[in-house]
């Protein structure tokens, strides 16, 4: 668990003591199991968001109040690596969020200075924002400053009550509200700044004599007024900033207002994103310069993508690192590393730990799970590739498959460097073919093939002559085959030595390599383009 003497001492010269944020309220609008602030948006749950944002101003303290479903957020807390110290305030009953700051400070001890209140359901505030909140509390000298916004439906939020002269006198909720104070549209976002002293002696002064029978922070306000203490506030310059979040259709709102921020980032930091709208980056993702977002991608948790890619249309890579000038069309990539300038897709599923190294190809329709492709090899199409891995120069022809699995256990296949594998081969692992190796299309190879042999595991052809004549003699079949062989006769007896054959292959580029020796009957390219 946290600790909760953790002192953020790395950051001297810190203003903030503490920030505090509020999150033991119970989510019942989810309609979830998942207590609400693991809830995600780009990839995070909406507490990371607000401990992340309340990091930036380096406090003290970083303190949040945890109630319902402590076990599952506090076990969250613990395991995020990328978020300081966590001191968590345990908060048994949801009495209000003034008895809910009692908690985190009897969790804390005396806190004195500067202290920051936020919420751990309002994922869009900005440490900017806070920043701003505290440099306006330190320089007015006030006791307490509130964030407001201003809204153009006020409903369910605290109004803001000013004297005729402006001066902020006092937060009225909702549920205590006449008619007249309803009407304002200045509300109370939750988020404060406070001095230490004056919050923790306005605290244990709140009753509960209200609407909602609840212990409010927002009392501290009024209290400190008639205690002769400023009060003052900063108007929020973007009010979805202070939105929180309680149910679904919120979250997904909130959630792509937030892509447009990190697809924005992305674009000022020179990535050409052609569709903001149906690309998705997550909180965490990193992209390099000259690197090109196509429609319908979405980069989550854990990604990073160097510079000069072309990723997209219609792609997913989840925690996937993809090293310079790669590319990767319409396809879902899991866990998979991709070197510099491979190709992959269309349509290929890479699945954990499937590395492609430098110059590599995965093409289309082609599985790799937990394999290595070596330097410059190719998997053009249709394969599947799992516990294995090639060398470098290899191609490895259409609709190969390593057959790795035997129903209980998983083996390893080992291909080597300058490797041919035939079209339509299966590899039934355990099993290498050496470097320089070959095998012939359609071979289910079960035994090693040595360095430079060929392997060739498949029944030979068997062509019976006539057979269509015979069998199906009015058929079109029988009257195409008889043309053929007339037209054979008389050009054969014109001239038997003319260039003219009726079957010529064209080659059919540089993955086509002539039939490997030792097999006459047959040839045993790949189909590979
Ligand atoms: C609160 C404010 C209101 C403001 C609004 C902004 C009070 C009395 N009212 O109202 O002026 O406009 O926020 O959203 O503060 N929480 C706890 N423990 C509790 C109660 C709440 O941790 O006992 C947490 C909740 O998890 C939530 C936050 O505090 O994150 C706000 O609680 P909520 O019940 O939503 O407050 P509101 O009534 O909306
Ligand atoms: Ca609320």
């Amino acid at each position: 668990m946290p600790d909760a003497s953790a002192d953020l001492t790395s950051m001297p010269g810190s203003a903030i003591s503490a920030v505090i944020v509020l999150a033991a309220g119970a989510g019942t609008r989810m309609k979830s199991t998942r207590p609400k602030v693991l809830h995600e948006l780009a990839g995070k749950p909406m507490l990371w968001h607000a401990l992340h944002s309340a990091a930036g101003l380096a406090p003290s303290r970083l303190v949040a109040v945890l109630g319902h479903g402590r076990d599952q957020v506090g076990q969250f807390l613990s395991d995020s690596a990328d978020l300081p110290p966590v001191v968590v305030a345990v908060q048994d009953q949801q009495l209000g969020t003034g008895h809910a700051c009692a908690c985190a400070l009897a969790a804390t001890g005396e806190l004195t200075g500067t202290v920051l209140v936020t919420y751990g359901d309002v994922p869009l505030l900005q440490t900017s924002t806070l920043t701003a909140l505290a440099d306006e509390h330190a320089s007015s000298g006030n006791a307490v400053t509130i964030l407001t916004a201003q809204l153009t439906d006020p409903t369910g939020y605290g109004r803001i009550l000013r004297d005729p002269a402006g001066e902020l006198t006092g937060i009225v909720e909702q549920k205590d509200a006449d008619a007249e104070q309803r009407s304002i549209q200045e509300v109370n976002s939750g988020v404060y700044a406070f001095d230490g002293a004056v919050l923790t002696d306005a605290l244990g002064r709140l009753t509960d004599a209200n609407a909602a029978g609840e212990r409010y922070l927002t009392d501290v306000v009024g209290i400190a007024r008639s205690d002769g203490r400023r009060v003052g506030s900063v108007v929020a310059d973007d009010a979805v900033e202070t939105e929180g979040i309680n149910d679904r259709v919120q979250l997904a709102e909130l959630a792509r207002v937030l892509n447009a921020r990190l697809v924005r980032k992305a674009q000022l930091a020179g990535v050409t994103v052609h569709d903001p709208a149906t690309t998705w980056i997550h909180a965490d993702v990193t992209i390099g310069p000259d690197t090109e977002i196509l429609p319908g991608t979405s980069l989550q948790a854990g990604t990073t993508i160097g510079s000069g890619c072309s990723i997209g249309p219609d792609t997913t890579l989840i925690a996937c690192a993809v090293a310079d000038g790669a590319s990767v069309v319409r396809s879902h990539c899991h866990g998979a590393t991709i070197g510099a300038r491979a190709s992959v897709g269309p349509f290929s599923y890479l699945r954990p730990d499937a590395v492609l190294e430098a110059g590599s190809k995965a093409g289309a329709f082609v599985e790799i799970k937990k394999s290595t492709v070596g330097t410059g090899s190719k998997v053009p199409h249709l394969s599947y590739i799992g516990d294995t891995t090639i060398g470098a120069g290899t191609n490895i022809g259409a609709g190969t498959i390593t057959a790795n699995y035997d129903g209980d256990r998983k083996f390893a296949t080992a291909i080597g460097d300058d490797v041919f594998v035939g079209s339509n081969a299966t590899l039934i692992a355990p099993v290498s073919v050496h470097d320089g190796g070959y095998v012939a299309a359609g071979s289910t190879i079960t035994a090693d093939v040595q360095p430079g042999d060929l392997g060739v595991a498949r029944g030979r052809q068997r062509t019976v002559p006539g057979w269509v004549l015979r069998r199906k003699p009015d058929s079109a079949a029988a009257k195409s085959a008889q043309s053929a062989l007339s037209q054979r006769e008389s050009i054969g007896a014109l001239d038997e030595s003319s260039d003219e054959q009726v079957h010529t292959e064209s080659p059919r580029g540089q993955d086509t390599t002539d039939q490997p020796a030792g097999d006459p009957p047959s040839r045993s390219t790949t189909a590979s383009a």
